[in-house]
């Protein structure tokens, strides 16, 4: 028996990455998984992988509203006619100083990464009441709780995505809705690595000097990797966290736990 059996999740992002992690776990734990991205020919080769019984790809752009209606659709359409998970994921990151960042940049952040997961709960949480009731999970990030510079407009959505996911969390009890957001430090995907997008992996220099600096940062002294981010997404959208709502969860390797001097 899966832990997710006979659910139906919609997962954003889900082409590569964390997502893509996320919908591989879920599928195996006996859910059947849409995965929504921009990134059309990965994502459909992800599904492919995964079983059409069990996946199937859908180009969601999480900061159009029509997108989000015509995915949850094809998820009804295409699973049995109803929808009782989501896992908000999609995000963008740029890297500027704040006073140096162009305000259409700004924007760019704000449109994927806030207006996406509000849009995502909006689109999908009256189909899970419909489904009588299922379970949110926002994507948020440590510098949703803590500073780090020269990534104000992501730390800006980032903070704003606990805000919507305590808000959602209030208004959606009443309906067995429940959401949580999870919190990752530095995990090993293309947001946090573009060495991994080259055919050839990142460079031996560059693999060197990530590895030197989250041991230098990190207490645990390495990246998180995807799937151990999935399973923290399992844990909050299965039976295992029934009784937890509106919270943050920081997964980090200890990152956030303070300073070590040593
Ligand atoms: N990697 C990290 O270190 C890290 C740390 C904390 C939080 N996060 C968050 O985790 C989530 C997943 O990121 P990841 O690490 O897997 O990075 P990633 O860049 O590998 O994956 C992000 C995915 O989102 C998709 N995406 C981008 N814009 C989109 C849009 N408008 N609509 C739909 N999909 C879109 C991308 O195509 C990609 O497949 C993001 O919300 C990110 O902010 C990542």
């Amino acid at each position: 028996m899966g832990k997710l059996d006979g659910r139906v999740v919609v997962i954003t992002g889900a082409a590569r990455g964390q997502g893509e992690q996320e919908a591989r776990l879920f599928a195996a734990e006996g859910a059947r998984v849409l995965l929504g991205d921009v990134l059309d020919e990965r994502g459909a080769a992800v599904a492919k992988d995964i079983g059409e019984d069990r996946a199937r790809y859908v180009r969601l752009d999480v900061s159009r509203e029509e997108d989000w209606a015509a995915a949850v659709a094809t998820a009804k359409e295409a699973f049995g006619g109803s929808v009782d998970g989501l896992v908000n994921n999609a995000g963008i990151l740029r890297f500027n100083e704040l006073t140096a960042t162009p305000l259409a940049e700004f924007q760019q952040v704000v449109q994927v990464n806030q207006v996406g997961a509000f849009l995502g709960i909006k689109a999908v949480a009256p189909e899970i009441e419909a489904a009588g009731g299922g379970t949110i999970v926002n994507t948020s990030s440590y510098t949703g709780l803590t500073g780090m510079a020269y990534v104000g407009a992501y730390a800006a959505t980032k903070a704003a995505i606990l805000g919507l996911t305590r808000v959602a969390a209030l208004e959606l009890a009443a309906k067995n809705i429940r959401v949580n957001a999870m919190c990752p430090g530095a995990v090993d995907t293309p947001m946090a690595n573009p060495g991994l997008l080259d055919p050839a992996g990142p460079t031996a220099e560059s693999r060197d000097a990530m590895a030197e600096l989250y041991r230098r940062v990190v207490p645990m002294g390495r990246v998180g990797r995807p799937e151990e981010i999935a399973r923290l997404a399992l844990f909050l959208t299965s039976e295992d966290s029934s009784y937890i709502t509106g919270q943050p969860f920081v997964i980090d390797g200890g990152w956030m736990a303070g300073v070590s001097i040593l």
